[in-house]
């Protein structure tokens, strides 16, 4: 029997504020299924589905009582599964952890072994958590963009990915990644403080949307269907109307990842830039992402990303009692990078 504490969100009758509490109860391993595990967690993140879960400003978790953290890395303690064994260092996520299934924001994580994967050699576990959710979806992007031959040598995709909400975790991770694999990477964003830090991960050109709009491009308020194919690309995390102007931007058989919704949900368009210029969106869903290509994800970013390199994402490490603090930070966009959680 072991001693489980976590996070819990609470709801306290109707109309209530959301909140946070943290709980302790019993977990006992020898109830395992075939085929789960328990793992002792080291380190969670705080990315933005779980800054909305602990504030409650949406609906991301689906029952109650239910542990928040989408992600989690640590040590098996206790293993009924034929491919991990105790003591080995693990991870996982998405997934539905976090949102059906209880996360990764408490001392231990029960996980069915299909959804974890091993530590690669090279990192602990803190490692896989400074990337976390983040650093996987800027991987998809990565990868996504590679299945339909978008890369920085391509014959004929041209010009430079433009990467929206770059100060944040995805984007941050995102402008890094996509500088290592050769593409000339322009950064987006808001927030004046952080350009140093864009240029200094590898970004050519770090802009604020309004001045990308304008010296850019002395573009009016609302973009022809097709203007000046300047973008070979854009890994989006903002949505809304921003991604709407940004689309007539994109050169030939350029790509646009469609990860976020920081700015809405929303998308007004033309079909002229995927008509006549053959742009695609590429939809990202980390949480649907199947096995396989989330193998290959894993890979791509343990090829490019060092422990040192990693660490310069880290914004702040907090224990669990600050996480509702961080979350609302995070949501009033006052963080960038990521936030990690020491359990
Ligand atoms: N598709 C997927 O599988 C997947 C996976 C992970 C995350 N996401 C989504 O991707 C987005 C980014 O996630 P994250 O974890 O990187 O969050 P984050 O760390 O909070 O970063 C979001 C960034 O977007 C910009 N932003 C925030 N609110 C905005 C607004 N109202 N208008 C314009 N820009 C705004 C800010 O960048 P600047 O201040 O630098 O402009 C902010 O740093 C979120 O929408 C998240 O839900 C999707």
């Amino acid at each position: 029997m072991a001693k489980f504490s976590g996070a819990k969100v609470w709801i306290d009758g109707p109309g209530a504020v959301p909140g946070l509490s943290i709980q302790a109860q019993d977990v006992s391993a020898e109830d395992l299924p075939a085929g789960y595990l328990l793992v002792k967690t080291e380190y969670s993140s705080i990315n933005y589905k779980d800054a909305i879960a602990i504030t409650g400003r949406g609906k991301i978790l689906r029952s109650f009582p239910l542990t928040p953290g989408i992600d989690f890395a640590g040590e098996v303690v206790h293993s009924h599964s034929e491919k991990f064994k105790v003591g080995q260092k693990v991870f996982a996520t998405g997934q539905g952890f976090g949102e059906k299934l209880s996360g990764g924001l408490a001392t231990y994580c029960i996980a069915v072994e299909d959804k974890i994967l091993a530590v690669p050699d090279a990192w602990k576990p803190k490692q896989t958590m400074i990337l976390g959710t983040a650093g996987f979806t800027a991987g998809l992007a990565a990868l996504r963009m590679q299945q339909v031959e978008h890369t920085s040598d391509s014959g004929y995709i041209s010009g430079p990915i433009l990467v929206t909400g770059a100060s944040g975790g995805v984007g941050s991770i995102a402008t890094a990644l996509f500088a290592k694999l050769g593409f000339e990477v322009w950064a987006l964003s808001s927030k004046k403080t952080r350009h140093t830090y864009l240029k200094s991960l590898g970004a050519r050109k770090v802009m604020t949307p309004e001045e990308f709009f304008s010296q850019e491009l002395k573009t009016v308020d609302r973009p022809r269907a097709l203007e000046k194919g300047v973008l070979g690309g854009v890994v989006d995390n903002v949505g809304g109307e921003l991604l709407s102007k940004l689309i007539p931007f994109v050169n030939l058989w350029g790509n646009v990842a469609s990860i976020g919704l920081a700015a809405g949900a929303e998308l007004s368009s033309t079909v002229m830039p995927h008509i006549l210029r053959g742009v695609s969106i590429l939809g990202i869903s980390s949480t649907n992402c199947p096995p396989h290509l989330r193998e290959k994800v894993w890979e791509l970013l343990a090829k490019n990303f060092s422990p040192e390199d990693l660490e310069g994402f880290i914004e702040e490490v907090v224990p669990l009692s600050e996480v509702f603090r961080v979350s609302t930070e995070l949501l009033d966009r006052k963080r960038s990078r990521r936030t990690l959680v020491q359990i």
